[in-house]
Parts: structure tokens; sequence; C-alpha cells
């Protein structure tokens, strides 16, 4: 068996978290590779919203296992609170919850730095969810971090002990009292006590060798499928750097995020809104600070779930969805939203970026440090509702003509059309998984 994967192409909020959902029946294991409490994957069934941030969106289904990655980061009082959230709902996630021992640990003294570090940057801050995220990464890669399998280690208190000390000097060289600043509206004292007191909840989970578990699944037939979180122009290494976050969002964050080998990747699944949306700082090139941003922010609902925070809206951008599909091997496009575009008049796709008079479809290093202008093609829109559509066929033509055009730039099948955040509203053309 391979491991078949589900990746965001743009900025993030994709609409990962329904797919996922909406994919879960067909496979036995869902696994988080990267990222952390940054990401906010919504869910809507049964007429109920549910946000996930660390935990696989597999986790509604209590026939699949749900495996958190060793690439993922994990802070356990969002944990805790996630946890409490699926209990009230009649969930028992310690039955089909399992947690790396090798996925690290973010600590309150990370967003303590999150927050200072970000501060310090003035008007060139990144626009972090300042969930300690880069903090994180950054002990990890580092060498400094603390692991879920730490935690019931003699030593695990001496080394937050350590850790802390540490992180709070640095903070003061960007400010005086760093212990004053918030943490998510608590004291550092507070945070830091519920986050011990949250300790204990994450304990109750089975800690495992997940690359054992994820290779000795595939062995005997299993079916897995890596939900990413964020998007490929998030991504560390290819996104628009340094407003990025800080893991591989990509495919290839899979095979160290999981422990598995490239010759296992099966299919990938590239989730992409039908037009583009940022929360942030940093470069997006189809931006609309208009009339038009408005109505796809009041219509597509665009506010951070994570943080509430006003998504910036702009156009679909054909150069960045090659690029996010020659990234990842993407072999199935999942078009999502489409609905929100049901009323204008005009959808315009950008084809390509000028930058003084040079033509390019590449989102090349220079495209996302300078300032390019996207040109468009402009397509008729299709001015009606898309409820109760069950079947491709029964699409509006002017629908049929965007989706087609896309698909024979990209040369990927749009497997799928998503025409409402609940899992009803898909529309899937042949077989998916
Ligand atoms: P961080 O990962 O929280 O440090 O944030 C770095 C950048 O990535 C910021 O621009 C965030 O808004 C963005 N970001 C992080 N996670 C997500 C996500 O799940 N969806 C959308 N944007 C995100």
């Amino acid at each position: 068996m391979k491991v078949d994967v589900l990746v965001g192409m743009q900025w993030g909020d994709e609409g990962k978290g329904k797919i996922v959902d909406f994919l879960t029946p067909h496979y036995d294991v869902i696994a988080r590779f990267q990222g952390g409490p940054n990401a906010g994957h919504t869910l809507e069934f049964d007429g109920c919203k549910h946000v996930l941030h660390t935990i696989p969106s597999g986790i509604f289904h209590p026939a699949t296992t749900n495996v958190i990655g060793n690439g993922v980061i994990i802070d356990p009082v969002v944990f805790r609170r996630e946890i409490e959230a699926l209990k009230k709902r009649d969930l028992h996630p310690e039955e089909n919850l399992l947690i790396s021992k090798r996925a690290h640990l973010i600590l309150p003294s990370h967003l303590l730095l999150d927050a200072v570090l970000e501060r310090s940057k003035g008007d060139a801050k990144i626009g972090s969810t300042l969930k300690g995220i880069g903090p994180a990464y950054t002990d990890k890669i580092s060498r400094n971090g603390i692991r879920v399998g730490d935690i019931s280690n003699a030593s695990f208190m001496n080394r937050y002990d350590e850790n802390k000390r540490h992180h709070i000097q640095i903070a003061s060289i960007y400010c005086d009292h760093p212990l004053n600043t918030l943490l998510h509206e608590k004291s550092f004292d507070e945070y830091e006590k519920q986050w011990i007191e949250a300790l204990e909840v994450l304990k109750m989970y089975r800690f495992i060798d997940s690359e054992y578990y994820i290779n000795q699944c595939l062995k005997s037939g299993k079916r897995i499928l890596a939900e990413g979180a964020q998007g490929t122009l998030l991504d560390v290494d290819f996104g628009s750097y340094p407003y990025v976050t800080s893991s591989n969002t990509i495919t290839a964050g899979v095979c160290s995020g999981l422990g598995v080998a490239p010759k296992s990747i099966g299919k990938v699944f590239g989730v992409f809104k039908a037009y583009c949306t940022r929360v942030g700082s940093g470069p997006f090139p189809t931006e609309l600070p208009d009339k038009t941003g408005e109505y796809l922010r009041d219509h597509g609902h665009e506010y951070g779930s994570t943080t509430g925070r006003p998504r910036r809206c702009g156009w679909l951008d054909l150069p960045a969805l090659k690029y996010a599909i020659m990234l990842n091997g993407i072999s199935h496009l999942l078009m999502m939203k489409a609905d929100v575009l049901n009323e204008l008049p005009e959808i315009k796709l950008c084809t390509s970026y000028k930058t003084g008079d040079e033509l390019s479809d590449q989102l090349t290093f220079e495209a996302l440090e300078q300032k390019i202008t996207p040109t468009y093609k402009s397509f008729k829109g299709w001015r009606t509702s898309l409820d109760g559509l069950i079947q491709y066929d029964q699409l509006p033509n002017a629908l049929k003509t965007y989706v087609g055009y896309i698909e024979e730039e990209c040369g990927v099948r749009i497997a799928l059309i998503s025409t409402g955040p609940d899992r009803n509203k898909t529309i899937v053309r042949g077989l998916l998984p």
C-alpha cells in the first residue's frame, strides 16, 4: 500500500478539514505530518461546525485511527481544549488517537518568544498566529526541543525549566519585562499552570513510535491518508519567505513528518479555493483590496478559524496553482467554495505575471520578492445557486467552462467540486481514493 496525501495549494484555509472528513470513510488511518495549533481545520455536518487544530480530521469516525506524527508540534493547552470539545460531542478520542513520541512540545515560553519577536519586527511582522510555532520549530532544528516521549522522563521538569530560562533570556534582549507579555489574554504564570495541568490530559493518550506504526500499517494493507496543514505558499522552503510558516507543508513533508519513504507516496490530492485568500503579511499578487475582495470575504466567511482575523481575498492565481502542482506532484485537484462566486457577473483568473515588459507564469524567487502585476483572463459568472446540485453535469455551463480552463492549463483533472461547507455539498467526478 501507499500513503495518499492531501495538501493545501494556496496560503492555507483551502478547506482541507472538510475534505479529509469527507474522504475518511475510505481510509483506516488519518495522519497529520506537520504544523501545529496554527492550523484550524473546520468540519461541518449534521448542522454543527467543529474546528480542529492539532488533532487529525478523521477523529469523528470512530473506526478510523488518527495519528499525530513526529513532524507536528503540540501545545498541551490547545490539545486539551480540543479533546474537551470532542468529548462534549460524546466522542472517545482516547480510543482512536495515537501520538508520536517524537512530536515536539510547544512550551509557554515559545508563545512568549513568538509574541516578543513578532512585536520586535514592527512593520515587517510575519502576521504569525502567535501559537509558538516558529520558536518551537527553531528549538527542534537547533536540537534544544522537548518531545512528547520526554514527558515521562524524571528530568522532564528540569529540562522544561532550563528551556524556559533560556527563552526568557532571549526575550529580554527585545523587551524589558518579557514576562508581562500576555499569552492569548493570560499572564505567563496562568498559561504555564494550565500547560502543566494539560500535560496530564496529554499523558492519557497512547504515545507511539509512529514511523513503525505507519510502516506496519502499510505492510498490512491499511489505507493511510496524510493530512497537510497550512498551504504550499506558506512552505518554509518554497513559500513567500519570510512570510511563511516554519514547516514543510508540501508532500515532501510527509516523508520526514511521518517516516515514510518517497516510494510509498501514492495519490496526492491538492485542495484549492475557486479564488484565493491569505491571512497575515506577505506578497499576494491577485489580492483585491476593493469591493470584490469584500464580497469574497463576506460571502466566503473569510475570517481565520484560529485567530478570527479577516482574510485578504483575491482572484485565483494559475501560475501559483501550477507551482503547487509541480512541488507536490498533485494527481487530483479538489476545488473548494465554488458557491462563493455564485453572484459575481464576472470572474477573473490570473494567467501570468508581468514584470516590466516581461510576461511569465513562474512563481520565481524574484516574482515573490518584487512587485508583479497579474494579467487576467475573464470568465462569465454563472449567477445562480448551486444548492441541490449533486452531479457535475448539473452544474451551470459557465462554471464548467471555468473548471475546464483550469484543468486544461494545469493538466490535472478537477476531481471534486465543493459547493458549500456541509459534507453533503460535494460533487465528485469519478473515483477519488
Ligand atoms: P505561524 O505559522 O503561526 O508562525 O504563522 C506564519 C504565517 O502563516 C502567518 O502569515 C500566518 O497567518 C500563516 N498561517 C499559519 N498557519 C496558517 C493556517 O493554518 N492557515 C492560514 N494561514 C496560516
